[in-house]
């Protein structure tokens, strides 16, 4: 997928009341304090342009999913403090998202002010993408700016439909990981090396069949490497498998072969009799697991075999955990394949959700090119899909 969208240096945003989507979707904990700030911190330079340009900035996002109603617990409120405190400035939370709370405080704006409007996700007509909930929207503003990254797989109203009544651009944030990833996809330094993990083959079916026409080796570990294992004939034990999706691994293994595409499986795997933090460890070989034992990460050879593999890689793509990095003793295969594309030179790219937490957690974020903030939406880029919030964007 290519895009090339007008960006809020091609419109002129001085003096006027700017609609801005961010995705402000952040974890937070029992007490709704903000466990982990990036998405919010990585929507500050499309704000601090606005601001600087003498904007009236609107911003809007969902958090949670709150299902059409209005639910306290899923108050913006804790982003709304967090980004005054990042901005520097004042940033006034509206009651509602396009009631007279927000109408009335949108109009009041002055230049350089900005307003966070409650999560649009309190009305049903939000994920319906409806267009008279759009349009009310819209008439808050008179430009809308899309930089909702991590939201923009979704056709939704304050990410969508609104571009249907106001001119509409990108903001810093997507032009970041657009051109990050998509210059990854279309002209990559070499050799590729894609690496994908995580639970499910069902959830990466479209990414391993698109990054086949691209990559020069794809690496696969995760529980999802337990279904490959099963289609090639092997034993798996208790692991988790689909075994309704072994024709199509099946499918990709041929695929690989017939491009001449490296497909590198765990050989070894780390197993044991319970998913637990506290169960004992041992290797076996991929394919070869006994039946009351489940894999839970890749072994120790596995390790050096994808390790050597992304020694000399030029770009990598890494989507999803090798194993229950969760647990200490099976984090290592997946802290060993941070460390090898952290050591590898290459250009990294992360896809967000589990393989960014796992980045973070382990204590690689900073060796990383570029660290995606959308989970299902760097996914169905890598998967070659049109998202529909940047394709509904101005071209140039
Ligand atoms: C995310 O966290 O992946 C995005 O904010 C989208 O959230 P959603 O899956 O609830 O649409």
């Amino acid at each position: 997928m290519t895009y090339d969208k007008k960006t809020i240096e091609d419109i002129d945003v001085s003096g006027k009341r700017v609609l801005v989507r961010c995705d402000f979707n952040v974890p937070q904990d029992a007490t709704g304090a903000i466990t982990a700030d990036k998405r919010i911190v990585e929507s500050l330079p499309t704000i601090r342009y606005l601001v600087g340009h003498g904007a009236r900035v609107i911003l809007c996002s969902h958090l949670g999913r709150p299902k059409g109603t209005v639910n306290p617990k899923y108050t913006l409120a804790p982003v709304a403090v967090r980004l005054s405190e990042l901005l520097g400035q004042p940033v006034a939370l509206a009651a509602d998202v396009i009631g007279p709370d927000a109408q009335g405080k949108a109009a009041a704006l002055k230049d350089g002010e900005v307003l966070l409007l409650e999560n649009v996700r309190f009305h049903a007509e939000e994920e319906k993408n409806d267009p008279a909930f759009a349009k009310a929207l819209a008439d808050l503003a008179e430009l809308y700016v899309n930089d909702a990254f991590g939201t923009a797989h979704r056709a939704h109203a304050s990410t969508a439909g609104v571009a249907d009544y106001l001119p509409a651009v990108c903001g810093y944030l997507i032009g970041k990981e657009i051109g990050v990833m998509g210059k990854a996809l279309q002209d990559p330094k070499r050799p590729f090396v894609a690496v994908l993990g995580g639970a499910k083959v069902s959830d990466k079916l479209g990414v391993i069949n698109n990054l086949l026409d691209k990559v020069d080796t794809l690496i696969i570990g995760g529980a999802m490497a337990y279904t490959f294992a099963l289609a090639k004939g092997g034993k798996v034990g208790t692991s988790l498998v689909e075994p309704d999706k072994t024709a199509y691994a099946l499918d990709m293994l041929k695929k690989a072969e017939a491009k001449g595409v490296g497909f590198l499986l765990p050989v070894d795997n780390l197993c044991a009799d319970r998913f637990a933090a506290d169960a004992t460890p041992v290797p076996f070989d991929a394919g070869a697991i006994p039946d009351n034992m489940m894999g839970l990460d890749i072994g120790p050879r596995t390790v050096k075999l994808f390790s050597d593999a992304l020694k000399a890689a030029g770009t990598v793509v890494w989507n999803g955990p090798m194993g229950v990095f969760e647990f200490d003793a099976f984090a290592e295969g997946t802290r060993a394949v941070a460390r090898a594309i952290a050591d590898s030179g290459a250009i990294s790219i992360i896809g967000g959700g589990d393989s960014a937490a796992a980045v973070e957690q382990l204590g690689f974020a900073d060796k990383m090119t570029h660290i995606s903030t959308g989970g299902g939406a760097s996914l169905e880029f890598l998967e070659g899909l049109e998202l529909p919030g940047i394709a509904c964007l101005l071209d140039k």
